[in-house]
């Protein structure tokens, strides 16, 4: 594992919850937590409509948006660029998440929105993964591909700004998450596309996180035996109690 002593936490709310006030009440618990967990950087990403709002609120969290268009200005509607996303505090995107890719967007489109994004200095949470695991190893050339063609754009030079979020899809919402030792063996796999696109030294630098099914019962040995340097959780981010006892525990690893 890349010798980094914060693990990263990531909240994704997708699109929760119904309203501000309860977007509100679960980030000022989230605050509280994070205040007592040090060695975690913790990061909600919550809807465009409420970032302006949840970002108002002191740095003892991160916020980040869950996509961003790839142009900085102009005629586009219902887009939103990485600038206006700066303005509001937001300091770390998601960008490729297999909810937006079943939407449509491509590889290509991903990697525009990771140049964009990382050209403002936003941290870019690229996601990959598989759709299921065969037994040739043709989840192994996916991910290949997949990591590559979303990385296109992305030259060594912004490469401080990356962050590789693993997540099966196949994992994403189910009952279980992914076994630890494959977390292990999948994570050296991508460790090893992004030594041979950016150098060993470089690829040793980038986070790596896993995600997909993520629960306080199982959060700290994904991290631990799965050697990753944190975890992008869906459904028990919006559940404050949960999420808190998640970050408590990679807080003491
Ligand atoms: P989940 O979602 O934790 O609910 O499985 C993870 C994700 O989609 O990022």
């Amino acid at each position: 594992m890349a010798k980094r002593s914060k693990k990263i936490l990531i909240g994704n709310w997708k699109m929760n919850p119904e309203t501000l006030s309860g977007a509100k009440e679960i980030v000022r618990s989230v605050r509280a937590s994070a205040k007592l967990s040090t060695k975690v950087t913790t990061v909600i990403c919550p809807p465009f409509p409420y970032l302006s709002s949840i970002a108002q609120g002191g740095n003892s969290i991160k916020i980040g948006a869950q996509n961003v268009f790839f142009e900085n200005r102009g005629a586009f509607t219902g887009e939103v660029s990485p600038s206006m996303l700066i303005t509001l505090g937001v300091s770390y995107v998601i960008i490729g998440h297999s909810e937006r890719r079943r939407l449509g967007e491509t590889d290509d489109v991903i990697a525009k929105k990771a140049l964009a994004s990382a050209q403002y200095g936003l941290k870019v949470v690229l996601c990959i993964g598989e759709t299921t695991r065969d037994e040739n190893g043709d989840y192994l050339r996916a991910i290949e591909a997949q990591l590559s063609g979303s990385l296109a754009k992305f030259s060594k030079k912004h490469v401080s700004n990356l962050i590789v979020a693993y997540e099966p899809v196949w994992a994403i919402g189910a009952e279980k998450a992914m076994d630890e030792r494959e977390v292990h063996e999948t994570t050296i796999f991508i460790r090893k596309i992004l030594s041979n696109l950016y150098g060993r030294n470089e690829a040793a630098a980038i986070p790596i996180l896993y995600g997909g099914s993520v629960a306080p019962d199982n959060a700290s040995d994904i991290v631990k035996k799965g050697e990753v340097n944190g975890l992008l959780v869906g459904r028990e981010s919006l559940n404050p109690k949960n999420f808190g006892m998640i970050m408590k525990g990679l807080n003491s690893i």
